[in-house]
Parts: structure tokens; sequence; C-alpha cells
């Protein structure tokens, strides 16, 4: 038997990338590519990209540029591109960088294997589509018999709310949600391979429509299975968290709580202006609401600060709202200019004004962020143990909560949910004790 070819992908971005990645190297497992974590000894590298900010992109293109004296000792590498800025830029790319044989876009990756016949023959290969087919039909099932103990799942793809700074909709496309029966197929088929916690993934997960009640109604769906234990969903909009929704946070045992909903303004004037068709305070009343169906829920936001037109007192008004909701994780942005978005257009702030309020709200979310770490400690919490730490007889697992905790324990506790009491907490993982 010939040497299996090896794959080396390097994944930028989102977790949906890094579910698209799995699916990218499985359907390559097909023309016999086994994965390798070695740059230097792969017979293909893809690089999995993401347009989302303007450092994301320009990375892709300083990363293509190292890969040259690789490529020129080895000739018969080749080289791919797939992801958001494949998707955004096409052609450009090979025209930028022509040691690049392959372009491939989010929604054309089913075609993989065919465009690396075309490659292998000295060609040159670009599918940037939105082709009539589903990709995920054409990639069958999930090959591996044995997996780690989470997984992620997408379960929906693209955007239409079209907010003003996004690229979403241009590189992800139009909103589709994956029928019921496939998810569900693919679910059991992760949690026989020994998968027990499924991140359910979509760039807008709670509009998802290919269930009867929607993603709530998914969601209890899975929650049937047995052997899966939690459930997790990122990433929502405001506007699509319907009542069933936040029912199902509050009832649903397998429904882990933990929700990213992203609200990146506090100013009216500034989600009117990012075309978010929500208010501060709709978003507040929603997080009430929320809080009432799941009191412990660990809440985490995205934020954009320096959106073109944001005066201090808009500034300011995120800040209300950051000290109002009280966050135990966020993540926060300087506004990047995107071409061909609404807001690209318009006047941009200077980088010092976004500089400043980007570390101003840094420092308050690291605040919150602590206070809800440190008052984890004492309490009990089920973790699910992923991998072995690097001291002796510790175990790394995530809380019901997702946070990164350590503790001492058997190597048997790998992929099982078992409870733990909080000792310790440190700025980004907790310490503890088994106590069953
Ligand atoms: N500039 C800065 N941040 C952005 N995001 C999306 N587009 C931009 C942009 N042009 C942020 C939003 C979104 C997260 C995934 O990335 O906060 O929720
Ligand atoms: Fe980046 Fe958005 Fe594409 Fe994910 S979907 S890789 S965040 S541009």
């Amino acid at each position: 038997m010939s040497e299996p070819k090896k794959l080396f992908i390097k994944t930028y971005g989102c977790q949906m990338n890094v579910y698209d990645s799995e699916r990218m190297a499985e359907a390559l497992g097909g023309k016999g590519y086994v994965e390798t974590k070695v740059q230097e000894e792969a017979d293909m590298i893809l690089l999995n990209t993401c347009h989302i900010r303007e450092k994301a992109a320009e990375k892709v293109y300083s990363d293509l540029g190292r890969l040259r004296p690789l490529k020129e000792a080895k000739p018969d590498l080749k080289i791919g591109v797939a992801g958001c800025v494949a998707q955004a830029e096409g052609e450009e790319i090979m025209r930028r960088a022509p040691l690049v044989d392959l372009v491939v876009g989010p929604q054309s990756y089913h075609r993989l294997p065919a465009m690396e016949d075309a490659v292998r023959r000295g060609g040159k290969a670009l599918d940037t589509d939105f082709p009539e087919e589903d990709k995920f039909e054409k990639l069958k099932g999930r090959p591996k018999a044995h997996r780690g103990p989470t997984a992620f799942l997408t379960v929906q793809e693209g955007c239409d709310k079209f907010c003003a700074f996004c690229v979403v909709p241009y590189t992800r496309g139009a909103e589709v949600s994956r029928p019921a029966d496939r998810i569900l197929r693919e679910a059991h088929e992760l949690v026989e391979a020994g998968v027990r916690e499924i991140t359910l993934l979509g760039q807008n997960v709670n509009a998802y429509h290919g269930h009867e009640g929607g993603l709530a109604g998914l969601i209890w769906a899975l929650a049937e299975i047995d052997g899966l234990e939690r459930i997790r969903f990122t990433t929502s909009h405001p506007n699509d968290m319907d009542e069933a929704l936040v029912a199902a946070i509050g009832e649903c045992g397998k429904l882990m709580p933990y929700l990213h909903l992203p609200v990146q303004s506090g100013s009216d004037r500034i989600l009117k202006a990012m075309n978010r068709k929500h208010t501060a305070a709709e978003y507040l009343d929603l997080i009430g609401r929320i809080r009432a169906a799941r009191p412990d829920l660990l809440l985490s936001s995205d934020f954009i600060v320096g959106f073109p037109g944001e005066t201090d007192q808009d500034f300011e008004a995120t800040m209300d709202l950051i000290r109002t909701v009280n966050f135990g994780q966020a993540y926060s942005f300087k506004y990047s200019s995107r071409p061909g978005t609404p807001a690209a257009e318009k006047a941009q702030l200077p980088e010092a004004v976004k500089n400043e309020r980007l570390a101003r709200l840094q420092a308050l979310l690291t605040e919150q962020q602590r206070a809800a770490q440190n008052s984890m400690v004492g309490r009990e919490v089920g973790v699910l143990f992923e991998k072995a730490g690097r001291l002796k007889g510790q175990m790394i697992g995530k809380s019901d909560f997702l946070h990164a905790v350590y503790v001492q324990a058997p190597i048997e506790a790998l992929g099982q949910i078992r409870r733990v009491r909080i000792t310790e907490s440190a700025p980004n993982s907790l310490g503890g004790v088994l106590i069953d």
C-alpha cells in the first residue's frame, strides 16, 4: 500500500470554521489523506480563513508568504485557501499569491476531492459558488469511529440580517437551516463515537427553522439521545430569541447554563446605525426574561467600539449597559471597516479614540469576568473531562458554565461528567476537587 498523503489544516476565525475544517479533512480522507500537525511534512496545506476583520484577512497573505520556502523546497506540495477570505477574494488570492493551487469557498468544499484531482494533475482549481446542492448531503456521514468527548455540529449557516459592519451575509450567503433528521443522524453518529457534549453552530443559530418549534424544538429532540449529556448553541441574535428557547434554557436539563448573546453596543443611536433592529432596553428586557428562566446562567456577549459616528456619550451608554448586565465573559473588538459593507462608506473614527475606548471597555469586562470566576469558589459544578493536564494526575475539563477546570482525577474520568467543588480561581481557569 502506498504511504498516506498528509494534510495540514490551519483554522482561523470562528467555531464554524473549526467544524468545516473537520469536514474538509474527512472529505480528503476519502482521497487517502491523513491529518498531520507538522506543516513541514504535509503534501497539502489548507488555510481555512476568516474575513470578519481586516487583521484576520491580512494574516492569510502573510502566512502564505511564509509558506513560499516550503513550496520551493517541495514542488509537489499543494496549497489551498478555504473559508471566508476565499469566498470574498476568490481569484484575487491567486493573483496576489501565485503559490496557491486551490481556492474553495465555505459552501463548496464538498467538491474538494475533485479539486484535489485537478491540482494533482498540475492545474489550479477555484470554486466559490453557492451551489444548488446541499454540501452536507454530498459529504455523507461522519466517518471517524472514535472521538473526544466534545464536538461541534453546524445546524444553520448564513445570515439575512445585514448588520451594517458585517461581511458574513456576503461570505456565507443567505440563511439556511439543515433538515432536522440529518442533524439528529449526525448527532447519533457523534455520540456513538464517544461524544458527550454537542455545541450546535450557526452564524445565527437561534434563527434555526428546520424543526418544528425552531431551535428549541431541535434541542428537545437532541435531548432524547441517550449518551448525549450536554447541549450548547452559538451564536445567537437577540431578535431570534423566542419564548420557546427561553423556556428551554430554564427547563431542558441537558442544555448548559451559558449563553453567548452579542449586543455590540449599548447606544440606541449606534444600534440603529448598525441595523441591529433592537434597542438597548429590549436587550435588557430579554436578559431579564432569560435570567428569570435560569438565574445562574453565565452570560457572554460581543462588543464593537469605534463604530462610525460613535460619540463619547454613545460609548458611555455601552459601558452603562455592561454595568447593568454584568457579563461573566465577553469579546470586544475595535470596529474594522470591511469592503462592501454599508458602514465602510462612513467616516471612520481616529485609531487613538478606538484604542482608548477598547482599553476602558476591556478593563470593565475583565473586572466582571474576574468577579464571576471568583464567585465560583466554594460552589459545586459538573465538569466534563476532556484531556490530561501537564501536572501528574491532573485532568482538564469544562464546567457547565464553560470554565476551564483543573482537577486531580483518575484517567477514567476522561469523557465523564463528574461533580467538582471549586476551590481556586485564576484569571482564565478554575481549580477544584472531585466530590464523587
Ligand atoms: N469590525 C469589528 N468587529 C466585527 N465583528 C463583526 N464584524 C466586525 C467588524 N467589521 C464582531 C462582532 C461579531 C463578532 C463575531 O465579530 O462583534 O459579533
Ligand atoms: Fe470569520 Fe465570520 Fe467567516 Fe466565521 S463566518 S470565519 S467569523 S468571517
